[in-house]
């Protein structure tokens, strides 16, 4: 079989003949030659094996090159990385590996095309395509790698058991590639995934965390969401979520299995919102229901305070897991905090001042609070379903409206603290915070217009009840 179509782009000419200067073999290998193959477009990432030195090889290419450009060097790893035309090749010289236990590290040994496909992960990803000038576009594939992408099939070249426990991180890049491609992961991979689980500890989080958000930015999460729980290892990542499986029963009252419905609604979310935050958001929302849950005689299951509680654990777990303490966390807890509000709305009438006070709350982040609440209705009663989406709609509505009235989304207090202590000649006083919430308090609530003229009026109304003089 040949791809010689998949290599049309200049560089691919240029290594050749660099390879060729050098006296050395080269292949394309792994991602770029798969993505091709699997139709995603042309990667912007390539991978280039050659049979000898890759650090030398990058060197010559790099020579070769039109334009100027700087070579890479990863002395411990040997490999080698260049950029050009936005492209970012890597080099790397054949090798066979032996991992030792307690790191991904390996200990590297000069090897053939062959050994170095061996010791990749995925059949589909230990696909090369020949650069040799003889056989330009000739597919490599000892594994049947071409037939794994057809059947749509996640196979490890050797025994997974080795595969997997030589770099643990392949478990989760397995289960990434099969949520983002829609493929099975082979049974006796899964197997070994389970089996060595544990060794997911010696994984950085970062790496762990790389595919997390993979998953999460694929078009239908709770593929791997799914996978990790059944082989064990959202034991090890996220024990957050795994502690809302189940369904509890007293009295013949159950709560809902609070983990499948949080799939559902990330997979909901998917579908309106490429935000990757908005997206943890989802997965994080219910969060705080496994420690506040209580049963109660009167009123059934409550989660009392879970969306306080639910944020709270946002910052540990963004912690734990070495994720951005920054602004995207301070969101996520921001959604996970609010994201009941809206609900609440939609069960009732929707009034003004709720919708206000709910633009008021969430600020610029209004519209990512209502779609959030809108992937949150998974009801199977259809009516009830209807009935939530209709009122959302209200709400969305009355929010645009609200806004262009009201202006409280970014909301300035119309008076400031200064103008009140001059107006009632006031030294910084419990009094100043009184009036500026009572003001606030009556935009939102609609009893006065969110304008200067309204807000000195109930100044010197509530001045006057607070038994202040004005300053002549
Ligand atoms: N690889 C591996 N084991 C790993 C990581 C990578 O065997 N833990 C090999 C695979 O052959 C892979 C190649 O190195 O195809 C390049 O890895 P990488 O760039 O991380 O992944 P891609 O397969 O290119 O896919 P993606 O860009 O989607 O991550």
């Amino acid at each position: 079989m040949n791809y010689k179509e998949a290599l049309q782009h200049p560089v691919f000419k240029i290594i050749s003949q660099s390879a060729k200067e050098l006296q050395l073999e080269s292949y394309v290998i792994g991602g770029f030659v798969r993505d091709f193959i699997l139709k995603r477009g042309n990667a912007k990432d390539i991978d280039i094996v050659a049979i000898g030195d890759g650090i030398k090889l990058a060197q010559q290419v790099a020579k070769n090159l039109p334009t100027k450009t700087k070579v890479q060097i990863f002395k411990t790893y040997g490999t080698a990385m260049l950029r050009y035309d936005d492209i970012e090749i890597e080099f790397v010289g054949a090798r066979k590996e032996s991992y030792n236990e307690d790191s991904r590290n390996p200990a590297v040994e000069n090897g053939s095309l062959e050994d170095d496909q061996n010791r990749r992960d995925f059949t589909i990803n230990a696909l090369a395509l020949n650069l040799n000038q003889d056989a330009f576009g000739d597919l490599l594939d000892p594994f049947n790698g071409l037939a794994d992408l057809k059947n749509k099939r996640i196979k490890t070249p050797l025994n997974p058991d080795i595969t997997y426990s030589d770099d643990p991180l392949r478990m989760m890049r397995a289960i990434r590639f099969a949520t983002q491609l829609g493929f099975t992961i082979e049974e006796n991979s899964l197997q070994a995934i389970t089996k060595n689980n544990h060794r997911i500890k010696i994984i950085t989080n970062e790496r762990i965390v790389v595919e997390l958000n993979k998953i999460l930015e694929s078009s239908v999460p709770s593929i791997g969401f799914l996978l990790l729980e059944q082989t064990g290892l959202l034991n090890y990542i996220l024990p957050e979520l795994v502690a809302l499986k189940g369904i509890d029963e007293v009295e013949g009252q159950r709560h809902k299995d609070n983990f499948y419905h949080t799939l559902e609604v990330v997979d909901n979310i998917s579908k309106n919102t490429n935000n990757l935050w908005l997206r943890w958001a989802a997965l994080l929302h219910d969060i705080g229901k496994a420690p506040t849950k209580k049963f109660n005689k009167k009123v059934g299951w409550t989660f009392h305070g879970h969306e306080f509680e639910g944020s709270k654990m946002v910052f540990h777990l963004f912690k734990r897991l070495k994720m951005p303490l920054n602004d995207k966390m301070k969101f996520v807890q921001k959604m996970v905090f609010m994201s009941s509000r809206p609900i609440v709305l939609a069960q009732d009438i929707v009034t003004d001042s709720a919708v206000r006070r709910l633009v008021f709350d969430a600020g610029e982040y209004v519209e990512d609070l209502m779609t959030l609440c809108e992937a949150d209705i998974t009801t199977k009663n259809p009516k009830k379903f209807q009935k939530y989406h209709n009122n959302f709609q209200i709400v969305r509505q009355k929010i645009v409206e609200v806004e262009e009235r009201d202006h409280v989304r970014n909301f300035q207090p119309p008076i400031s603290g200064e103008e009140i202590m001059s107006t009632f000649n006031l030294q910084p006083s419990k009094e100043i915070g009184i009036i500026k919430e009572s003001i606030k308090e009556a935009i939102l609530e609609g009893d006065i217009p969110n304008d200067y003229e309204a807000a000195f009026e109930l100044m010197l109304k509530e001045g006057k009840r607070l038994g202040l003089t004005v300053n002549p």
